[in-house]
């Protein structure tokens, strides 16, 4: 389904609503409606469970959005937590200059693409890519301003060069997408944290920021954990909670929020090792977002070229949204660098004593990293989709049907009475749900036609249909419809418990 479409479909069916949207919204702040908080639950509790039940030595906080001020010098989020802003001065649009120069390699790549698409179109299964893209001139060189621009992007990000940024708008004659005109500012660095003031104290004293990330709660809580706990090295701290970026370009639904949620876990190592729990974790969470159905070809790995303050090494897991590849998730070597800073600032140790090498160090750092919201977004995009399936006069119609896995499904199943106006139906309808709840989040649903009903809960991802009719009187049993298969089988009322479990249980994406 196309971007726009995913959009109207949240809304419309109750998943996501733009914030204030009586006062025309507020840019980039989005509510969860009935739905959508329980798909956002449901993502949440396995991650959760993926994390900290499934580990031994991982566990969990829930640290406050508030920190003292120092907390945010020490990460480095006062001094370098900054994204490159310039203005054009016609359209008096803001954007972030990485990003423009991002999209004027993005735009040669598609001339390749479209180059492609054309070879292809005339060699038909001869045609070798990887040999065109070798043995083209025009690609090549294309290639080569793209790799050349991507160096250079890379290089003056890592060295906060915002004059080597504007050259680059310049040079590669970059228009406003809005006014089309070069009439660009300087670049200047932007710094993303949202700041308020506390009560009692005045001025710059009483700064106090929103959370850009949930991780500085885990590392200010280091030391408290590993003693309340009597966790040993290595092992891990694992968080979700809100984050806040007052994010220059905030576009693309969900994907990139000014509030948002995350999900992160430090895990606290000896130092040497870092390279093989970077490894581990790679693999770990890879793993974790396959075993929800999710396609290999959907997912890949991105190393970073430019580097965040404080990390050694860093990759994004990748997910191909409607927009294209982008990061769904984070993992990052973050080295000594943020308990070492704590330390200096707050003049307390942070650090371990490890009983089997008999010394004190200050750990190093693995961190996984990933936006619930995003998350949330991968599920409805890789979900949602327009079929064609036979109506109840076995004519083809198009439904739309959201594929998610049933154990992150909102409703796990809907009981429906055929008919509206039959009291036994209804009666017996009613039992049944009122049992199914205490197990499930299940839906009761008696308005209109049955096939307008099953439509209803294709469309909001409800895995299993119960549909009690004459024969449910008769002899006790009901009709349970697959969303997928759409296969009605004819199971006992006694049985639709433990038939709906063995499908939506947690259980079986953790195993
Ligand atoms: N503690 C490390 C950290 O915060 P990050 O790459 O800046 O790393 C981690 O963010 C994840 O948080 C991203 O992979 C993304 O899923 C999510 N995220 C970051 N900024 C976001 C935003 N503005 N809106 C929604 N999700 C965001």
């Amino acid at each position: 389904m196309d971007f726009k479409n995913l959009i109207a479909h949240c809304k419309e069916y109750g998943f996501i609503f733009q914030s204030s949207e009586i006062y025309d919204g507020l840019s980039a702040v989005y509510d969860y409606g009935p739905y959508g908080v329980e798909l956002k639950n449901n993502i949440k509790n396995y991650w959760w469970k993926s994390m900290v039940q499934m580990h031994e030595n991982i566990v969990g906080i829930d640290a406050a959005i508030f920190m003292h001020p120092k907390t945010w010098k020490a990460s480095g989020h006062v001094d370098a937590f900054n994204d490159p802003l310039v203005d054009n001065k016609d359209s008096k649009k803001r954007y972030r200059a990485d990003q423009l120069i991002e999209g004027y390699a993005e735009k040669i790549e598609a001339k390749n693409i479209k180059d492609i698409e054309k070879a292809k179109a005339r060699f038909g299964d001869a045609f070798d890519e990887a040999q065109f893209r070798a043995t083209n001139d025009r690609i090549i060189e294309r290639q080569k301003q793209i790799d050349e621009s991507m160096v250079r992007l890379a290089k003056a990000m890592t060295a906060g060069d915002m004059d080597d940024l504007k050259a680059m708008i310049d040079e590669y004659e970059i228009v406003c997408p809005e006014s089309g005109s070069r009439n660009w500012t300087e670049v200047r660095q932007f710094n993303l944290m949202f700041n308020t003031q506390l009560g009692n104290i005045a001025g710059e004293e009483g700064k106090l920021y929103l959370r850009p990330e949930t991780a500085q709660g885990i590392f200010v809580n280091f030391l408290n954990v590993q003693k309340s706990t009597r966790q040993k090295i290595p092992f891990g701290i694992a968080q979700i909670g809100k984050a806040f970026r007052n994010e220059i370009v905030a576009r693309q639904f969900i994907f990139r929020m000014r509030e948002f949620e995350q999900m992160e876990m430090q895990f606290f190592i000896r130092p040497g090792t870092q390279d093989e729990w970077y490894q581990y974790w790679k693999e770990a969470r890879l793993k974790w977002h396959k075993a929800i159905g999710t396609s290999g070809d959907k997912l890949r790995f991105h190393d970073h070229a430019a580097l965040a303050h404080y990390a050694k090494a860093a990759v994004d897991i990748e997910f191909e949204f409607p927009f294209g590849f982008k990061e769904l998730e984070g993992i990052h070597s973050r080295g000594d660098f943020d308990l070492t800073q704590h330390q200096e600032l707050s003049g307390k140790k942070l650090q371990y004593f490890d009983p089997e090498l008999n010394e004190n160090y200050v750990p190093f750092v693995v961190e996984t990293s990933i936006g619930c919201d995003r998350m949330f977004l991968a599920m409805v995009a890789n979900a949602l989709v327009e079929e064609n399936v036979p109506d109840a006069d076995g004519q083809d119609s198009v439904r739309t049907v959201m594929k998610l896995h049933p154990a992150l499904a909102p409703v796990k199943v809907a009981v429906l009475p055929l008919l509206k106006n039959k009291e036994e139906l209804t009666t017996a309808a009613t039992a049944i749900y009122d049992k199914l709840k205490l197990s499930f989040n299940c839906q009761y649903d008696e308005k209109d036609a049955i096939g307008r009903r099953y439509r209803r809960q294709d469309a909001i991802g409800t895995p299993y249909c119960v549909t009690i009719d004459f024969e449910t009187l008769e002899n006790g049993t009901v009709t349970i419809r697959d969303r997928d298969t759409l296969i009605q089988e004819r199971i006992k009322i006694e049985d639709i418990r433990s038939f709906v479990q063995d499908k939506v249980a947690l259980e079986n994406l953790l195993a």
